[in-house]
């Protein structure tokens, strides 16, 4: 098991009982760690000027990049490297189709990321998509990828209204009946894959956008508290991974954040099991929140990790070069975001390569959200990315 893989498998913020102490002296100690690696600055010093000499040689305007689908890895340049010398993770969500079947694919993703969520593939209608019928092959056919490639896994996710098989509202009709569904999941789910996993959004996207509460199966039965007892499931199937909460336009300090962090710092003073609060950051290129790093510090003031998990940038059409740069800055923002916040555990983007991503479905009047071109060609916010890690 690789130094990534362990290392980020540990939680910052532990609970009251014997094993959550002994987690929480690992946890220090791996925070020391970081802090060192952090100030390795010889390391970092050696790597950023032999950086320097292969950006002179890449950093080129659009269109002239070198034609290889992962350039830099051979350099030890890749983003995981870059990332491993800052002390954070640098993620990718995937697909098993292409990670089966696209040798470029498979390159980018097991070269440039040191962490894997699967993109689908461990959501409630994927895993069990009627009652009692689990189907793991896809989530385990990704998960032996990340073994291979000495890559942490984060674990997406366990209680979210949406991918929902209709069969879990149909026969959740009282609290009774859907905490035993949801026992049965999360039990079954995490404790599979206990020990293997880093990190799990134990609960997706609980907000509406102006901060009230989504009227989820899960919150109309149970009422709030079903964010206690998901991540309460989720840490007794699996106690050394880390539990988080996850959510979009969450990404600037405003309602639906505001929301988000009175819930964490309730759920801090309370001891409930949260480790983290999870910030998807589906973003608009120029958009970025002026507050970003702000938003996160303030979570990570509760003691809690945070991490971007689903990063992506997108253009509204038509796209141009003008486009694109500000689409590399503001990835360097979002990086730079989380360098700057010492809780942040590390950044996800959401999807391999602009061909595969979910903006092509879901936002059709905006395009090319990611860091590699539809050829696999690493665009402007590929060197940005990897100018702001080595700092
Ligand atoms: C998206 C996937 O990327 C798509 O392939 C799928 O059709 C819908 O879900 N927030 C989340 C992710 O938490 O699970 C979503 O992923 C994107 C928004």
């Amino acid at each position: 098991m690789s130094a990534i893989f362990t290392e980020t498998r540990v939680k910052r913020r532990c609970n009251s009982s014997h094993v959550k102490g002994k987690l929480m002296l690992f946890a220090r100690h791996s925070s020391d760690l970081r802090r060192r690696r952090r100030s390795r600055f010889p390391l970092r010093l050696a790597a950023a000027v032999a950086a320097a000499a292969v950006a002179a040689l890449v950093a080129s305007p659009l269109g002239s990049e070198p034609a290889s689908a992962a350039p830099t890895q051979a350099q030890g340049e890749s983003l995981r490297d870059l990332a491993a010398q800052r002390g954070i993770f640098f993620g990718v969500a995937v697909s098993p189709g292409p990670l089966q079947n696209d040798s470029s694919y498979q390159d980018i993703a097991g070269g440039e990321f040191s962490s894997i969520t699967h993109e689908n593939d461990m959501k409630w209608e994927s895993v069990q998509p009627s009652p009692g019928q689990f189907n793991f092959d896809n989530a385990d056919f990704i998960n032996s990828f990340a073994q291979d490639n000495s890559q942490r896994i984060h674990g997406h996710t366990l209680v979210w209204h949406s991918q929902l098989p209709s069969w879990v509202e149909e026969q959740g009709t009282s609290p009774e009946a859907l905490r035993e569904i949801m026992n049965n999941h999360i039990g079954t789910v995490a404790g599979r894959y206990a020990g293997q996993y880093s990190s799990w959004d134990a609960v997706n996207e609980p907000w509406e956008d102006d901060g009230s509460w989504r009227q989820s199966v899960f919150y109309t039965q149970l009422g709030e508290d079903y964010v206690t007892e998901a991540l309460t499931l989720a840490d007794q199937a699996d106690p050394g991974a880390s539990h988080y909460i996850n959510d979009y336009n969450t990404d600037g300090v405003n309602a639906k954040s505001n929301a988000m962090y009175n819930l964490a710092e309730s759920l801090v003073s309370q001891g409930a099991p949260l480790d983290g609060v999870g910030f998807q950051s589906h973003l608009i290129a120029g958009q970025v929140p002026g507050d970003y790093q702000q938003n996160l510090e303030r979570f990570a003031e509760l003691g809690l990790e945070v991490a971007v998990t689903e990063l992506d940038i997108r253009i509204p059409r038509p796209v141009t070069q003008e486009k694109l740069e500000q689409q590399a800055e503001d990835y360097s923002t979002v990086v730079q975001a989380c360098l700057n916040v010492s809780a942040c555990q590390g950044v996800t983007v959401w999807g391999v390569s602009d061909q595969h991503s979910w903006v092509n479905d879901w936002f059709p009047e905006d395009a090319e959200p990611l860091l590699f071109d539809d050829n696999y060609q690493p665009k402007p916010a590929y060197y940005a990315v990897q100018e702001t890690l080595r700092g």
